[in-house]
């Protein structure tokens, strides 16, 4: 039962990491000022500390580690590809071409960790298109 509410927060913050950097984007792009406020950075840290708990939590009780099983180190390897792709969306790309595509590129290596965690596979593709 415990394992079904951690699996629960996982994937809700997934689901609102998404949606809140997909925000963060528009927000950027458009020059709005909530884009780097305060809160909107700290609700964004919060959230993503849940998902990082949440995700150690459920591989350690499914036994399932990085570098053991194969999903979970490409999964581990894209996130942190994820936080260096936003980085540079969102803080140390300079010009507007530059942040729109590292943004791009951000969204599409998370939804391939969505992918993976979805089939347990590090090449998802295999699975969805034989
Ligand atoms: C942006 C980062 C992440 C995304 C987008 C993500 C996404 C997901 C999704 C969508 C699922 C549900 C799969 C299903 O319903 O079958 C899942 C499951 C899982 N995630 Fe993550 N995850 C992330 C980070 C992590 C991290 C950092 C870890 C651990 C180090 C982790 C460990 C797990 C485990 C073990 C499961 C399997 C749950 C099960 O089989 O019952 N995740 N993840």
């Amino acid at each position: 039962m415990l394992y079904y509410w951690i699996k629960t927060l996982h994937v809700s913050t997934v689901s609102f990491t998404i949606g809140f950097f997909t925000l963060r984007f528009v927000w950027m792009l458009n020059g709005s000022r909530l884009f780097n406020h305060r809160w909107v950075r700290r609700i964004s840290q919060i959230n993503d500390t849940l998902l990082l708990m949440a995700g150690i939590g459920l591989a350690v009780m499914s036994r399932q580690y990085p570098f053991a099983a194969p999903w979970l180190t490409a999964k581990l390897a894209a996130l942190l590809l994820y936080i260096v792709l936003g980085m540079f969306a969102f803080r140390w790309a300079r010009s507007r071409h530059d942040r729109t595509l590292f943004g791009l590129l951000a969204l599409l290596n998370v939804a391939y960790i969505v992918s993976v965690a979805l089939t347990r596979n590090p090449q998802p593709w295999g699975v969805w298109f034989g």
